[in-house]
């Protein structure tokens, strides 16, 4: 009867096994163990020639009975950790590398207006935000650009009602900051402007600008030209050279209109600077006493500097850009090489 416990104690520790049994890989260890060629339970069917014919019976029948169970206990475990497995594995192929997901950029626009943004914010300017739709009085005749003003034709843009229009420049933001607070002020005001321009390779009816508004006692017009040589040199390098040209605004004065020394060529001339060696970026002046007047300022206490550029311009000159249009396309090949 010895073989007989030798049997139970096969299958007690064959179930143990079986129960924590929780890989395939186990499993068929487990197999080979107990019912391999040379595994547990085939030994003792071996070993049955030197027993008893009653033994023989006894011990063989036993064996075979625990034979088949264990087959069944592992076939059944088999099939379910297969099933396991199955749900476990998602149906697509984890080896694939993944689609990563297309990274944004910066508008070139938003960035140029970023980095003068951050030049004039390093001089003490804060920035300052104003209404695209405009009133008259804040986009004409508060800047002295009265109805019957010659220079109101080619700032005459886009009427949406009324007196109210989409502004043609920043200066409107001016009026407004000026009527609102009293001096000392040293703002810039970056946005959106519009005009009736017929849409080509350097002009749209919708572009941007950044005004500037320096306004104190005794602001002069050395701290002008300081404060714009400053900008010129950190935005497009410290070799370059600025000159003012007497020029005309109504809401300055006296006015100029400033150029850098041509970006490509250093001076020499070239197609971009049409051969004179000069590009003109931007407008200033001092500003007007009508100007102060007219926003309730004491023009014989006051005296101040404003100035506004093109963001469009200085992005084409700066990027080497030879179409305007380009910026509004949205067209991802062009976007995105501005990372
Ligand atoms: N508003 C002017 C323009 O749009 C630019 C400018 C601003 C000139 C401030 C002088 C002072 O052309």
């Amino acid at each position: 009867m010895e073989t007989v416990k030798k049997l139970e104690q096969i299958k007690k520790e064959f179930e143990e096994e079986i129960s924590s049994c929780r890989g395939e890989k186990e499993l068929e260890d487990i197999r080979i163990r107990y019912l391999g060629r040379k595994g547990e339970l085939t030994s003792v069917l071996r070993s049955l020639s030197g027993l008893s014919p009653e033994e023989k019976r006894e011990v063989g029948k036993k064996a075979n009975i625990f034979k088949n169970e264990f087959s069944s206990r592992i076939d059944s475990l088999k099939s379910e950790l297969e099933e396991k497995e199955e749900e476990d594995t998602p149906g697509y192929d984890i080896t694939l590398p993944g689609t990563a997901p297309s990274e944004g950029s910066v508008h070139p626009i938003t960035r140029v207006m970023g980095r003068i943004s951050d030049i004039f914010v390093s001089l003490g300017f804060r920035i300052a935000d104003g209404p695209e739709v405009e009133s008259e009085f804040y986009n004409f005749e508060a800047l002295n650009i009265p109805l019957d003003h010659p220079s109101r034709d080619a700032f005459d843009t886009f009427y949406v009602e009324g007196e109210y229009l989409l502004r043609s420049h920043t200066s409107n933001v001016q009026i407004h900051i000026m009527q609102e607070e009293e001096p000392p002020l040293q703002v810039i005001m970056p946005g959106r402007v519009y005009r009736p321009d017929a849409v080509d390779a350097t002009h749209s009816f919708m572009f941007h600008q950044v005004e500037g508004l320096m306004v104190g006692e005794d602001i002069r017009f050395s701290d002008l030209k300081g404060v714009l040589s400053l900008f010129c040199k950190s935005m497009f390098g410290k070799d370059i050279k600025m000159r003012l040209r007497p020029h005309f605004f109504p809401f300055t004065e006296p006015s100029a209109e400033v150029d850098i020394s041509c970006i490509i060529c250093g001076g020499k001339g070239c197609r971009v600077c049409s051969g004179n060696g000069w590009l003109e970026i931007l407008g200033a002046g001092m500003v007007n006493p009508r100007v102060f007047e007219a926003v309730g300022y004491d023009p014989g206490k006051y005296t101040g500097f404003a100035f506004g550029m093109g963001v469009e311009r200085i992005a084409m000159l700066l990027y080497g850009i030879d179409d305007i249009r380009l910026f509004y396309e949205n067209d991802i090949r062009f976007l995105e090489q501005f990372r």
